[in-house]
C-alpha cells in the first residue's frame, strides 16, 4: 500500500515489500525423504559446508515415553543420537548425526502438551512446541513470558539449548534460557534401568546451568518449564537518528530501556534507538509487531532481489548495493520496520501492544491454503534470498572499542558496508549474565549482521574484505563469543577459552553421557571449535582464516590481506589485474 504510492515500481521490485497483504507457502519440512534415504537441512538449505547431512533413521516420537524408547532404542543399539525440530532454524550443524552408526529424533510431533500453573506463574511445554503456540497460550490465560528470540520458528527445547535471546539487561535478562525454572530430561541408562531414564532437573539443581545452554550435547530435552509475569504491555518507538555516539549511548540506552536494541546502518551513517518498555495494562493499543524481513514476501519479489544482488555483485557495483540499502531503510523507517497499531498499518509512534504481539514475530511461517505464491525471503525452493548470520557477543568494556574500530574502517570508504545494510545492518541488542555455563558468563551486547553468500562456494563476494574483517575484529581482537546457532565456522575456533565455566559443562556431560551418545564430529565443530580446515577457497566460506592466496580466490582476483584497521586480520581483498590503473 504504502509502498505503490511512494516508490518508483523499479524500486518497488528490489524491495521486501509488496502491495497487499501476504501469507504463502510454509518452510518445507527439514527432514527429506526418498525411497533409499533420508536428509536433513536446515531453514536456509545448504549447512555452512554445503555438504549435505544423511540421515538413517527419523523417530518421530508423540509422547514423552515414546521419546524415552527412541532414546533407549539408540543407547541398546549403540548410535549416536541427534535431535531436530520442526523447524531445523539453527544454521550451524549442530543436529546433524554423526554419518555413521547414528540415529535422528525430530520433535515434529512431540508437541501437544502446554500446562500452565497460574497460581506458580509457570508454564511447561512439550520440547517440540512452538514458540508462537506457547507464547498465544500463555497470553490466553492473562500471562507473558519476558524474553524470547526475535524470530517466532523456534521450538522450546531448540530456543533455550542455542541460548537464543532477544534484548534485555533487566530482571532475568533477554535470553530465554534464563527463565528457565526446570527441565525434563532423556539420558542414557543402563539395561536394568530400560537403557534411557527421564530425569528431572530443578531451579535449585546445579544441574539446570549445564542443562539450560546445552546445544543437544547433553541429554535430550523432553520438557521445559519457564517462569512467566503477570500479563503486560509494551510501548515501542524508534527513533532513526544519526550514529555518531553509539559508542558512548549504548550503556544508558541498555539501562534505560527494558527491552531496547540499536540497529547501526554504518553505510547510511545512521543509527536506530528502539525505545521499548513497559506501560500499565490499561494504556490504549492493541499494536503487533509483525517484523518486515520475517514476513511473507511474494516469490517474484524474492527473486527479483535475489537477481539484483547477484548482478551488483558480478559487476562489482558498490552503488548498486548502496542503493538497494538505501530503499530498504526508507522503507523500513517509512512501516516502523513492521510495527502495526491496529494490527494492521503503522499510522505513528508510539505502537502499544500485549507484550505477546510485541516480542517476537514470523508471519511467513504460516500458510493460509489460499495462497501459495509467496514464502518467506530465504525459502531454499524459491531461489529467493541466501546470506550469511555472523553473531558476536562482547563484554561490556570492550564493545565502545570496537565500534570505534568499525567506524574507522566504514570511515575507509562507507560504501563497503552496503552490503550488510542492505540486510539489517549491525543490530545491536543487550544479554544479560546468566547461570548457564555455557551462556553469558557476564553482562554482554551482542550484535548480528548478514551479508550475501553466494549461489556456489567458489564465488567471493563484494567487499567480502570488509565483512571478514569485521567478522575477526569481534571474535579475535576482541574476544567476542559466538551465539551457538549462528555464524560461519571460524567463529567457533577457541570458544571454550572464552567460556569460564565450560569444563563444568564438560563434566556434567561426562556424568549424564559418558559414552558420548549425543556427540558427533558436526557439533564438536561448534563446541570445541574443530571445524579449521585449510582448503582452496576455506575463507570465502568461513570454514578458515586465509595464510596463503589459495585460501581466498586468486583466479578471480581476491588474495589474502592484511586487514586494514585490525591489521593482524587476514582477509580475502580484490585488487584489480595491475593493467588497470585505478
Ligand atoms: C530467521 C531467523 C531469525 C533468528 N532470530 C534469532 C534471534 O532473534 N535471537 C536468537 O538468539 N536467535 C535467533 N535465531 C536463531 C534461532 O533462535 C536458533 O537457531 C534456535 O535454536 C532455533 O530453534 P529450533 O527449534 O529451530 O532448533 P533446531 O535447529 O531444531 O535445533 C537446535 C539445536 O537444538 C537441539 N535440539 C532441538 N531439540 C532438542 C531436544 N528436544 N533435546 C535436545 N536438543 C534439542 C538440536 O540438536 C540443535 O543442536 C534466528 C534464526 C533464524 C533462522
Ligand atoms: C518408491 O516407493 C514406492 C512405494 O514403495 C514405489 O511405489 C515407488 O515406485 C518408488 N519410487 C522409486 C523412484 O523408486
Ligand atoms: C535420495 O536422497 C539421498 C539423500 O538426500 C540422495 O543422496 C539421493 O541422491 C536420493 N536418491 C534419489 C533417487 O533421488
Ligand atoms: C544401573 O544403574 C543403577 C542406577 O545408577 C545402579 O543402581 C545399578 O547398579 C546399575 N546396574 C548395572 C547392571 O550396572
Ligand atoms: C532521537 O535521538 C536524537 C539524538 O540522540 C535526540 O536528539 C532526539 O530527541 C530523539 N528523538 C526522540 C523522539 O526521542
Ligand atoms: C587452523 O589451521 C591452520 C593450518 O593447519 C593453522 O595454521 C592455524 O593455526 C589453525 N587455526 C586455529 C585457530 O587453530
Amino acid at each position: 500500500m504504502y509502498c505503490s504510492r511512494w516508490l518508483p515500481v523499479v524500486i518497488q521490485l528490489l524491495l521486501w515489500c509488496s502491495t497487499a497483504p501476504v501469507h504463502g507457502i510454509p518452510p518445507r519440512d527439514p527432514v527429506q525423504c526418498n525411497n533409499t534415504s533420508c536428509a536433513l537441512y536446515n531453514s536456509y538449505g545448504p549447512w555452512g559446508d554445503r555438504k549435505d547431512c544423511d540421515v538413517k533413521t527419523v523417530a518421530y516420537p508423540t509422547t514423552e515415553e515414546e521419546l524415552r524408547s527412541a532414546v533407549a532404542y539408540a543407547n541398546k543399539n549403540k548410535l549416536k543420537l541427534k535431535v531436530v525440530s520442526k523447524f531445523s532454524h539453527t544454521i550451524p550443524k549442530l543436529a546433524c548425526p554423526p554419518s555413521q552408526n547414528s540415529m535422528l529424533i525430530s520433535t515434529a510431533k512431540y508437541d501437544s502438551r502446554i500446562d500452565i500453573d497460574s497460581a506458580n506463574l509457570a508454564v511447561t511445554a512439550d520440547a517440540g512446541v512452538a514458540l508462537r503456540e506457547l507464547i498465544d497460550k500463555v497470553e490466553e490465560a492473562g500471562l507473558s513470558l519476558v524474553a524470547a528470540p526475535y524470530w517466532e520458528g523456534v521450538s522450546v527445547a531448540g530456543m533455550i539449548t542455542t541460548g537464543a535471546h532477544g534484548s534485555s539487561w533487566w530482571g532475568n535478562g533477554g535470553a530465554a534460557h534464563d527463565h528457565v525454572v526446570g527441565i525434563s530430561m532423556i539420558v542414557p541408562a543402563n539395561q536394568s534401568e530400560g537403557y534411557a531414564k527421564v530425569i528431572q532437573i530443578g531451579a535449585q539443581d546445579q544441574l539446570l546451568n549445564a542443562a539450560k545452554v546445552s546445544l543437544g550435547t547433553l541429554g535430550v530435552i523432553s520438557k521445559v518449564k519457564f517462569s512467566l509475569e503477570k500479563g503486560f504491555k509494551r510501548s515501542i518507538t524508534y527513533n532513526f537518528t544519526d550514529d555518531g555516539l553509539i559508542e558512548n549511548n549504548f550503556m544508558e540506552h541498555g539501562k534505560k530501556y527494558e527491552f531496547g536494541d540499536i540497529t547501526w546502518y554504518p553505510s547510511k551513517h545512521t543509527a536506530v534507538y528502539r525505545y521499548d518498555g513497559r506501560v500499565p495494562v490499561d494504556t490504549p493499543g492493541d499494536g503487533v509487531n509483525d517484523f518486515l524481513g520475517f514476513r511473507s514476501n511474494e516469490i517474484p519479489i524474492s527473486q527479483s532481489v535475489r537477481t539484483s544482488e547477484k548482478l551488483f555483485e558480478s559487476t562489482k557495483s558498490v552503488n548498486g548495493k548502496c542503493t538497494l540499502a538505501a530503499t530498504t531503510l526508507a522503507y523500513k523507517k517509512l512501516i516502523a520496520n513492521g510495527l502495526k497499531n491496529n494490527g494492521m498499518i503503522f499510522t505513528g509512534f508510539p505502537v502499544v501492544g500485549r507484550q505477546g504481539k510485541m516480542q517476537t514475530s514470523g508471519s511467513c511461517l504460516y500458510s493460509p491454503a489460499a495462497r501459495i505464491d509467496a514464502s518467506c525471503a530465504w525459502d531454499p525452493r524459491i531461489k529467493g534470498l541466501f546470506f550469511y548470520e555472523s553473531t558476536a557477543i562482547f563484554t561490556v568494556p570492550k564493545f565502545g572499542d570496537f565500534i570505534k574500530d568499525v567506524r574507522k574502517l566504514r570511515d575507509i570508504k562507507p560504501e563497503n558496508f552496503c552490503g550488510i545494510d542492505h540486510y539489517n545492518g549491525i543490530m545491536i541488542r543487550y544479554i544479560k549474565a546468566s547461570s548457564a555455563y555455557l551462556g553469558q558468563p557476564e553482562d554482554s551486547v551482542v550484535i548480528d549482521f548478514n551479508y550475501y553468500r553466494a549461489d556456489d562456494a567458489s564465488t567471493p563476494r563484494l567487499n567480502e574484505d570488509v565483512m571478514e574483517e569485521v567478522e575477526q575484529m569481534a571474535f579475535f581482537k576482541y574476544g567476542a563469543r559466538p551465539h551457538w546457532a549462528k555464524n560461519r565456522n571460524l567463529a567457533f575456533l577457541n570458544v571454550r577459552s572464552k567460556y569460564p565455566n565450560f569444563n563444568k559443562f564438560i563434566a556434567a556431560k561426562k556424568q549424564l553421557d559418558p559414552e558420548n551418545m549425543l556427540s558427533g564430529e558436526w557439533s564438536d565443530e561448534i563446541l570445541f571449535g574443530t571445524g579449521n580446515v585449510t582448503s582452496d577457497g576455506c575463507a570465502l566460506e568461513g570454514l578458515c582464516i586465509c595464510s596463503e592466496d589459495r585460501h581466498c580466490s586468486p583466479s578471480k582476483g581476491y588474495f589474502c590481506k592484511p586487514g586494514l584497521v585490525y591489521t593482524e586480520a587476514r582477509v580475502c581483498r580484490y585488487s584489480a589485474p595491475s593493467s588497470s590503473n585505478l
